[in-house]
C-alpha cells in the first residue's frame, strides 16, 4: 500500500488534475489540504470537459472517497456550484463519496468584497489575487475569529450570533478602510444556510476517517493545489498565495501523521507560467512566449487570464525538490513544445555579476535576477499519440532525462496532451516503493 502527496512544483497551472486523475484510480481516497477555488483543475474525460476548483477531481472514479480537509477555505456557493455540474453531467451518484473536514473554514461574501477591495488599489500592495476571498478567510481562521464547518451543526442562534459578528467585522473594513458599501448580514446567513441544508451531512471529523482508511490498507492521496513557488512561508512572498502548498502541509492540514507517508510526487511543467504579479526570470515577453501560451492554452482555468510564460527554472525546481522532499516527478505539456528548433532551459541566475545557484527570498533580488540558460535541441514531431517512452522523439527524451539529472529525481509519468490516454507511465506508482518501504527495509 502506499500513501502519496502530489504538489506543484512551480507556480500552480502545472497540470496536476490530470495527474491526480490518474491516479486515482489506484488510490481508495483523494484529500485536498488547502487552498480553496482560487484552484482550478481542468480535466478532459472522453472529450467532455470538467472544471473543478473545490471537489477533488478524484469525484470522477466511481467508489473513491473525496476528502475537503481541514486546511481548505471553502466558499459554500461554489461547492454548490460544482454539485449542479455533476448533476447535469449524470455524475450526481459521486457527491455520495464527498466529506468535509468540520475544522474547514468557509469563506463568505464579504472575505471575496475584502480581497477584491484590496486588489483594486485601495489598501496594500496589488497581488493579482483571483479575488476569491482565500486571504481574507485565511486572515480570520488566522486571527482565531473565522466560521468553520462544524458551526454549521450548532443550534440557529448560534450560528447566527456568528455569522452577524464576523460581518459586522467585515462592514467596518469595508466602509472605514476602502469606501465601500456594506454587506447585509441577513442575506449572508440566508446563503450560508441554504447551503448547510445541502452540506450538513457531508460534515465530518476526518483525521479519524483518514487514520482508519490507512490502518485498512488503503491507498490515500493528497491533491495539493496551487505550487511551491506560490507557498507562504517559502514562495515568492508576498506574490504568493495565503496558504502553505507545500508536500509538509498536506499531513499538518488534514491531520495524518508524517510518517505514514509514503512517496512525494511533484508536477512539473515542461516549461513555466505564472498567473498574477510577481518576479519570473525565465519569462518570455517575445513570439516564443505567445507560442507557449497559445500551443499550451495558457488561461487561467479560474479566472480566464492569460498567463505569463517562459522557459523551465531549474533554480525554482531545484528548491521545490528541496523543500518538498520530492521523491519523483511528472512531466506534463512535453507535447506544447513540439515545433521549437531549440528549448532554452534556466540553470542558474546571474544577480549583479555574480552566478546564484539558490532561489532567493526577497522579491526585488529575484526581479534583478538574469536567467543563465542552457540551449537544448527541440524536436518538429507531435507526441499526442506517442504512448511509450522510447517511442519519443530523441531531443524529447533527451530533454526528460535532462530534467532528471539535473533535479536528481526520476520522472515517473510525462504526459503528452490533456486526455487521460495521452500519459508515459514509466512507474507504478503506488506500489509503496518510496520512502516509508525504504525505512521499513533498513
Ligand atoms: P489568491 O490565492 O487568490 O490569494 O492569489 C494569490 C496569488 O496566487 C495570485 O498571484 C494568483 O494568481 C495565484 N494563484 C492562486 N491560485 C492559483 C492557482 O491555482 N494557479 C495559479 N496561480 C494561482
Amino acid at each position: 500500500m502506499a500513501n502519496m502527496v502530489l504538489i506543484g512544483a512551480q507556480w500552480g497551472d502545472e497540470g496536476k488534475g490530470k495527474i491526480v486523475d490518474l491516479l486515482t484510480a489506484h488510490a481508495d481516497l483523494v484529500v485536498r489540504f488547502q487552498g480553496g477555488n482560487n484552484a482550478g483543475h481542468t480535466l478532459i474525460i472522453e472529450g467532455e470537459k470538467f472544471i473543478f476548483h473545490l471537489i477533488p477531481s478524484g469525484i470522477l472514479h466511481e467508489g473513491k472517497q473525496c476528502v475537503i480537509g481541514s486546511g481548505v477555505v471553502v466558499d459554500p456557493e461554489v461547492l454548490l456550484r460544482e454539485f449542479e455540474q455533476l448533476r447535469a453531467k449524470g455524475y450526481e451518484r459521486s457527491l455520495e463519496q464527498l466529506v468535509i473536514s468540520d475544522e474547514a473554514h468557509l469563506i463568505l461574501p464579504t472575505h471575496c468584497r475584502i480581497d477584491q477591495a484590496r486588489e483594486s488599489g485601495l489598501g496594500c500592495r496589488k497581488i493579482g489575487t483571483t479575488g476569491r476571498g482565500i486571504g481574507p478567510a485565511y486572515e480570520d481562521k488566522m486571527g482565531r475569529c473565522g466560521l468553520r464547518f462544524i458551526d454549521l451543526l450548532a443550534d440557529a442562534a448560534a450560528l447566527k450570533e456568528k455569522v452577524y459578528a464576523i460581518v459586522d467585522r467585515h462592514n467596518r473594513v469595508l466602509a472605514r478602510l476602502y469606501d465601500q458599501e456594506t454587506v447585509d448580514p441577513g442575506a449572508v446567513l440566508a446563503g450560508i444556510e441554504r447551503a448547510a441544508g445541502v452540506l450538513r451531512p457531508l460534515i465530518r471529523k476526518t483525521p479519524y476517517l483518514l487514520r482508519e482508511a490507512a490502518d485498512a490498507g488503503k491507498n490515500i492521496l493528497f491533491e495539493g493545489a496551487q505550487g511551491t513557488l506560490l507557498d507562504i512561508d517559502h514562495g515568492t512572498f508576498p506574490f504568493v498565495t495565503s496558504s502553505s502548498t507545500v508536500a509538509a502541509n498536506a499531513c499538518a492540514a488534514s491531520g495524518f501523521a508524517l510518517g505514514l507517508i509514503d512517496q512525494v510526487l511533484g508536477v512539473v511543467k515542461a516549461y513555466t507560467t505564472r498567473v498574477g504579479e510577481g518576479p519570473f526570470p525565465t519569462e518570455l515577453r517575445d513570439d516564443t512566449g505567445d507560442f507557449l501560451r497559445d500551443r499550451g492554452g495558457e488561461y487561467g482555468s479560474t479566472t480566464g487570464r492569460p498567463r505569463r510564460c517562459g522557459w523551465l527554472d531549474l533554480v525554482g525546481l531545484r528548491y521545490a525538490v528541496l523543500v518538498n522532499g520530492l521523491d519523483a516527478f511528472a512531466v506534463t505539456k512535453l507535447d506544447v513544445l513540439s515545433g521549437l528548433e531549440t528549448i532554452e532551459v534556466c540553470e542558474a541566475y546571474e544577480y549583479q555579476g555574480r552566478r546564484l545557484d539558490y532561489f532567493p527570498s526577497s522579491v526585488e533580488m529575484l526581479a534583478g535576477c538574469r536567467p543563465i540558460l542552457k540551449r537544448l535541441p527541440g524536436w518538429q514531431e507531435d507526441l499526442s499519440g506517442i504512448l511509450s517512452f522510447d517511442e519519443l522523439p530523441a531531443n524529447a527524451r533527451r530533454y526528460v532525462n535532462f530534467m532528471e539529472e539535473r533535479l536528481g529525481i526520476p520522472a515517473h509519468v510525462v504526459s503528452v496532451g490533456p486526455g487521460r490516454e495521452q500519459t508515459i507511465i514509466r512507474n507504478n506508482l503506488f506500489t509503496g516503493n518510496g520512502r516509508r518501504a525504504a525505512i521499513d527495509n533498513s
